[in-house]
């Protein structure tokens, strides 16, 4: 396995070729926010809160999906990087209707837990409170849109790990939103296994368990994080756990 060396906020950090940014950062203990990665899914780069800056490089890249080089010199905290987070987060919060008090999630959320990171304590931008549906078609889970945050993590953990394709993003802009099948009611999805993988993956309160109350949803990773764990090399097994 051959070896690259980068600097990283003005330290040498080895890691093995082939590694994203993201997996440089965290051999190197640097915390960067994430919301649609997961580890055991494909990076997608669609969240943005990853960004990191390249010396030479005329604009920030995100880390998730940017294979380390040789040489690299990344900056991962600067003013510009901090504001640039901070107002995506408040973005996500403005074009939503993240109620946090009546959400399954509240207290077990990433995206609650990104504001937090970034010292979010308000949106700056006008609250667009679009009216979105909850599909409560499905006999043990439902969706709700007006949480959704389109990180695509359903889409990759069926599609990745189930392999059943359920889920699928529709329509542009402010009109982009996750359907079922062909646009179904969820419940009616034949090629939906009931796995619930997508409610495990889900960063938000987006996908809950129908028996969720606020506050109450499981947070459970699921075989995404096993599957990680394989890949890392690590293996389910020393962890006591059934293999994906
Ligand atoms: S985690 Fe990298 S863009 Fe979302």
């Amino acid at each position: 396995m051959s070896v690259l060396t980068l600097t990283l906020n003005g330290a040498p950090v080895a890691v093995p070729a082939g590694s994203s940014l993201l997996e440089a950062c965290r051999a190197a203990g640097v915390d960067l926010p994430t919301l649609c990665h997961l580890d055991g899914l494909s990076p997608v780069g669609a969240c943005r809160l990853c960004l990191v800056e390249l010396e030479g490089s005329g604009r920030p890249v995100a880390a998730c999906v940017s294979e380390a080089a040789e040489g690299m010199v990344v900056n991962t905290d600067t003013p510009e990087l901090r504001l640039h987070r901070r107002m995506a987060v408040e973005l996500f919060f403005a074009e939503g209707n993240h109620l946090c008090a009546i959400c399954v999630a509240n207290g077990s959320c990433e995206l609650q837990d990104v504001a937090v990171a970034v010292g979010m304590d308000h949106s700056r931008f006008p609250y667009l409170h679009p009216p979105r549906p909850v599909d409560a078609s499905h006999p043990l889970y439902s969706l709700d849109h007006n949480r959704c945050i389109l990180c695509t993590r359903c889409l990759r953990a069926c599609d990745e790990l189930e392999g059943a394709h359920v889920w699928d993003v529709a329509e542009r802009g402010s009109h982009c939103r996750i359907v079922a099948g062909l646009d179904q009611p969820w419940g009616e999805v034949e090629a939906c296994t009931s796995c619930g993988q997508c409610v495990d993956a889900c960063p938000t309160g987006a996908l809950f368990h129908r028996d969720d109350t606020p506050g109450a949803r499981r947070v459970d990773r699921g075989r995404a994080a096993l599957l990680h764990h394989a890949r890392q090399g690590q293996g389910w097994r020393n962890q006591g756990e059934a293999p994906p």
